[in-house]
């Protein structure tokens, strides 16, 4: 069988020499994805201001969303990312020597190929194990890597950064890899809290890449954000559409507008959904009646912007040791690479 036709193994049909090394571990089954959307939404929605944390995005249709976000031309940071990660792996897989490579916030592993490719055939990679909330994406991936890459072991986890890091298989010589600027997802403190829990599963000699996206003209970063095409403002409203579908809520997607903005005093762009009119959404679920007023804000997302300085002070004080900062040519984008020390 070609390669080709092995990538286009639907999923009913995947050949043993593919499925005997993909193990996927399940940490959130869908009783315990429902019971934490449930707290989520109820303690979000009865605060005030009213919140809903991002990571409920990502059901099969918020990941399928997400992923055509990375296609657009306003979006630039995948490409930039991209581009970096090719450039620099020879390099970074000299550098770090990783037998395991773990990836966090893995989605469709579109770009982490590039390491792949060359942590396969130049390297000393025997095992990836990507790491996600978005079940059916990351079995997909899976099923995938393990058919591009033949001696590779894909050993995939199932699970929520803000409980699961800990059920991360341990051993080997480990690269952990965080892209797309998800690190800017949190705000500080639980920046701080999230990267204390990644190194606290490292030890000496493993290293930490994350990708950033850099500080730069807001028009640019805020276009980024407000694609004309409107896949953005679909990808944001569909955390409510998660709710209609998981709790048999009545949000009316038409009633709510899509806002993003570049706050410059945090250097993050800020993601609401607003209130066109005053409503009130019924989550029988929940057994629970929401009002919004007109003009009412909610956050869904901030998404962080960085600068060399800042950021590497970040990991120094999480103990670890910065060892590359590598942009791309347009300066937008950075991959920083640090060893546990
Ligand atoms: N790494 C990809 C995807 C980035 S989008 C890229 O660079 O393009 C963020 C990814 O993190 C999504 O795949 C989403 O499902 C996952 N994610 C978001 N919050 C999460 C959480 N709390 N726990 C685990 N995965 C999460
Ligand atoms: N990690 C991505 C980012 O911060 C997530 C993202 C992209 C996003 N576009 C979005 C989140 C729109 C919410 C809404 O860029």
């Amino acid at each position: 069988m070609t390669e080709d036709a092995n990538l286009a193994a639907p999923h009913n049909d995947i050949p043993a020499s593919v499925s005997d090394r993909v193990t996927v571990d399940v940490h959130l089954g869908p009783g315990e994805l429902d019971q934490a959307l449930r707290h989520d939404v109820h303690t979000g929605l009865t605060a005030d201001p009213k919140e809903l944390p991002p990571k409920w995005f990502y059901d099969e249709h918020g990941s399928a969303l997400f992923d055509k976000i990375t296609r657009l031309s306003e979006y630039y940071q995948t490409e930039a990312e991209r581009s970096i990660l090719s450039e620099r792996a020879a390099e970074l897989v000299a550098l770090t020597q990783a037998d395991t490579i773990v990836e966090l916030g893995s989605g469709t592993s579109d770009k982490t190929r590039t390491v792949l490719d060359e942590a396969t055939s130049n390297g000393a990679l025997e095992r990836f194990i990507p790491f996600d909330v978005s079940e059916e994406f990351l079995r997909e991936a899976a099923n995938m890597l393990a058919a591009r890459y033949p001696r590779l072991r894909v050993h995939g986890v199932v699970g929520d950064f803000d409980r699961h890091l800990a059920n991360i298989p341990t051993g080997g010589r480990r690269l952990i890899m965080l892209l797309g600027g998800t690190i800017g997802n949190y705000p500080l403190a639980e920046r701080r809290q999230f990267l204390n829990e990644i190194v606290a599963g490292m030890r000496p000699g493993d290293h930490f890449l994350v990708g950033v996206d850099l500080v730069k003209d807001p028009a640019r970063i805020e276009l980024a954000y407000n694609d004309p095409a409107g896949v953005t403002e679909a990808f944001n409203k569909n955390v409510l559409g998660v709710i209609n579908r998981k709790l048999g809520a009545d949000f009316d997607l038409d009633g709510f507008d899509h806002i993003a903005f570049f706050d410059d005093e945090h250097e993050w762009i800020e993601i609401l959904l607003r209130s066109e009119d005053d409503q009130q959404v019924h989550i029988p679920e929940l057994d629970l009646d929401v009002r919004f007023a007109a003009g009412e804000y909610m956050r869904t997302e901030i998404s962080a912007k960085f600068r060399q300085d800042g950021f590497e002070d970040e990991l120094a004080d999480a103990g670890l040791h910065p060892v590359a900062w590598w942009t791309d040519a347009n300066n937008d984008f950075a991959v920083s690479v640090a060893a546990r020390r």
